[in-house]
């Protein structure tokens, strides 16, 4: 069914929420409109990504109108350490708003993919431009199947629960999720955003895993988060590392 965008607007109050049937990259056009001075809180949504970006380079696959594909402006003023946390806070925001609408339970992979058992979900990418935040989030909401290379490793709310969901509720209370957690960590900084990701995620901490960073195969056991959220991997070598970005998977 259609995105019905007037009734996502409605409850929306104050925010621009601007819908279109194909582009690109909502990530470009929110870029786009940052640039032109779009207010914080403007969100941009497709249909359909011809050229939906993940992160590390990869492709995001956005089939038309089964998934949620926007891109959101936010303009908030963070110290630059507390990036890696404004990314964490909208994985837990997207987390939240998932199981909240659709009761679907839902675990988080660092640094911010939500998954269900262990295929993924929703994927979010924030990429700074200028004084702007744009944060695409990408979720699986009714795909029946998934092209073969996905297969193994994503699934949508509908495969997970065996039945349809409406966008609408699911976009209104994603949004509603990250204006919340965006205040906890603009009012009281990283520590309860780092507390939260640590209860809500399965891999923070005495999981074993394999990690990608760049050529190199790490594998270890994960040892909980710094300060700065990044991951500590307890190397089956006895080093202690900090994965500051990267591919995570179960070893
Ligand atoms: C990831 O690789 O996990 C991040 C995926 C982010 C996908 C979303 S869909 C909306 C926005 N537009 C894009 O092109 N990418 C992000």
């Amino acid at each position: 069914m259609a995105f019905d965008v007037q009734t996502v607007s409605d409850r929306l109050q104050g925010r621009a929420v601007l819908w279109m049937e194909e582009t690109d990259s909502t990530m470009n056009d929110a870029a786009r409109l940052a640039a032109m001075g779009a207010l914080s809180g403007t969100v941009v949504g497709a249909e359909r990504q011809t050229a939906g970006q993940g992160r590390l380079g990869r492709n995001w696959h956005s089939e038309s109108g089964l998934g949620l594909y926007p891109s959101l402006i936010l303009r908030v003023s963070l110290p630059p350490d507390h990036l890696p946390i404004a990314t964490m806070a909208l994985g837990l925001a997207a987390a939240e708003a998932i199981t909240s609408t659709t009761g679907v339970a839902v675990d988080l992979r660092w640094p911010n993919d939500v998954l269900v058992g262990d295929r993924k979900v929703c994927g979010i990418l924030v990429q700074q431009h200028h004084d702007a935040l744009i944060c695409g989030i990408g979720i699986n909401v009714n795909q029946v199947a998934f092209p073969d290379e996905l297969a193994p490793i994503a699934t949508s709310l509908r495969i997970a629960a065996g039945r349809e969901f409406p966008r609408e509720a699911l976009f209104i209370e994603l949004m509603q999720s990250i204006d919340r957690h965006i205040e906890i960590l603009l009012n009281q900084g990283k520590e309860p955003i780092l507390k939260l990701f640590t209860q809500a995620s399965s891999y923070v901490t005495g999981r074993r895993v394999v990690v990608e960073q760049g050529e190199v195969l790490l594998r270890g056991t994960t040892a909980g988060l710094d300060d700065s959220g990044f991951l500590v991997l307890q190397e089956d070598d006895g080093k202690r590392t900090l994965i500051l970005a990267g591919g995570v998977r179960p070893a």
